[in-house]
């Protein structure tokens, strides 16, 4: 019997120690952390640096409330973070998760049209499937279906959705990319049309879709297309990067590679690697300028904001990736995951595609490659394949509802920055063996 709410009536293996990529459970059994969870152990387990600097904040001074103090180490990781002003950011306010994070960035987006007199703004515009965390404003801001089903009642009317830009899925055979970009630029110009242009304080997106699609990256323009139409209608652009953020795809930030900036920027996972929970978000100058100039302060706030204990712990991972150029690992690795996974499974007749950048990879499956016809969501092909690579000692995040939060399974394999080339090879393998074994029994009970 365990007291603990877990997701499921089962009660899951516990995870007592962690070294490098793999995890050792209380049984014994030793898993490589193939996702890193969600996305989240960047520099997978048991870095003795980042839990000694844990253990010196603690032991120095643990916690001083945000509305009196600062402290050392958030104004440390506040420097790093936004050194040389990337992209126009120019200030941090951390929090402990990356939802919290998503409604640090609604609430400053319509504070700021507050601020500059533009009080009618009322509106956010977000898309179909994507996730922008489990609060309620988090959770409206996101299009996965299956996760808002539930509360739908509950969700504030103030946000709507576009489509996803999803080639492999909603891109039609008779339209190029250019077209396709096209298209869905005009069906944002539209919403904003919809809506009355004037309304609009921002849209909202995660460069690279994460759980709820499976690593979906955009096409080449979409995001300049994006940042066209919010900016000839006065609204923001907020850009989630709790999952694909700080080096996940082989940039510091998903949206350098794709010649826009955001107004607003969330990030969350990979900036304290798990070891603390931390997230935050970057905000452009002007948008701090506005508020100083006006009511001076953010109307907003958390007990453990900007947490010295976790703060310490992320400020040791970010130096820890910047000194040991982790990121260009990301992308060399990244290199060899895909060529990998293509090799070993790219021509598997229930995968119908491999997709992602850097050290974020998903794995889409499919009832018949030809017609990308989907399994039937009751054979829950994506926790089979979880648990057939789990018996094969690799531990990866699973998802159903790819396409419209119901039909559709992937997997998302994102191993930590500091995974080896023979660590890859492993990872391949163990995903191989799994995948095959899950996907041999499909169908048949
Ligand atoms: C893109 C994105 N935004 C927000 C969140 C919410 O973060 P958290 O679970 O830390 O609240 C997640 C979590 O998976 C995410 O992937």
């Amino acid at each position: 019997m365990s007291r603990v709410l877990h997701r499921s009536g089962a009660i899951p293996p516990a995870a007592v120690g962690g070294e490098g990529i793999r995890l050792r459970l209380s049984d014994g059994r030793a898993v490589i952390d193939a996702s890193g969870g969600a996305a989240v152990a960047c520099l997978g387990h048991g870095n003795r640096r980042v839990a000694e600097a844990i253990a010196r904040q603690a032991g120095a001074m643990a916690y001083a409330h945000t509305s009196t103090f600062s402290s050392e180490p958030a104004e440390r990781l506040a420097d790093l973070l936004l050194d040389g002003t990337p992209g126009g950011l120019t200030h941090a306010y951390f929090c402990s998760s990356g939802s919290e994070g998503t409604e640090a960035a609604l609430k400053l987006a319509r504070q700021y049209f507050v601020e500059v007199g533009q009080q009618q703004r009322t509106r956010f515009i977000a898309r179909r499937q994507s996730y922008h965390g489990n609060t309620l404003g988090a959770l409206a801001a996101g299009g996965n279906r299956m996760r808002r089903a539930p509360y739908e009642a509950l969700l504030s009317p103030a946000f709507s959705h576009v489509s996803p830009c999803f080639a492999y899925r909603f891109k039609r055979n008779d339209e190029s990319g250019a077209q396709y970009v096209n298209r869905l630029a005009e069906e944002l110009e539209e919403e904003f049309r919809r809506l009355g242009p004037e309304t609009v304080i921002a849209f909202i997106a995660e460069p690279v879709v994460g759980a709820t699609a499976g690593c979906v990256a955009a096409l080449p323009g979409y995001f300049e297309r994006v940042r066209a139409v919010c900016d000839r209608h006065g609204a923001l652009l907020v850009l989630d990067e709790v999952m694909c953020g700080m080096g996940r795809t082989g940039t510091t930030h998903a949206w350098e590679q794709e010649g826009v900036a955001p107004d607003i920027q969330v990030v969350g996972k990979g900036l304290g690697g798990g070891y603390q929970p931390i997230a935050g978000i970057l905000v452009a100058g002007r948008i701090v300028a506005a508020i100083r100039g006006g009511s001076g302060g953010f109307t907003h706030g958390h007990t453990y904001q900007a947490h010295p204990v976790a703060c310490a712990g992320a400020l040791e991972v970010q130096r820890i990736i910047r000194e040991d150029a982790l990121v260009a690992n990301v992308r060399r690795m990244g290199g060899r995951l895909e060529q990998a996974l293509t090799e070993r499974l790219g021509n598997h007749p229930h995968i119908g595609d491999i997709r992602g950048r850097g050290l974020f990879w998903a794995i889409e499956f499919v009832a018949d490659r030809a017609s990308r016809a989907v399994f039937d969501p009751a054979l829950r092909v994506n926790e089979r394949v979880k648990r057939a690579v789990l018996a094969e000692g690799a531990a990866i995040y699973p998802m159903g509802g790819t396409i419209d939060g119901r039909q559709g399974d992937h997997v998302i394999v994102a191993p930590p920055y500091i995974v080896t080339e023979d660590e890859i090879a492993e990872i391949v393998d163990r995903v191989g063996r799994g995948v095959e074994a899950a996907l041999a029994g499909v169908g048949r009970g």
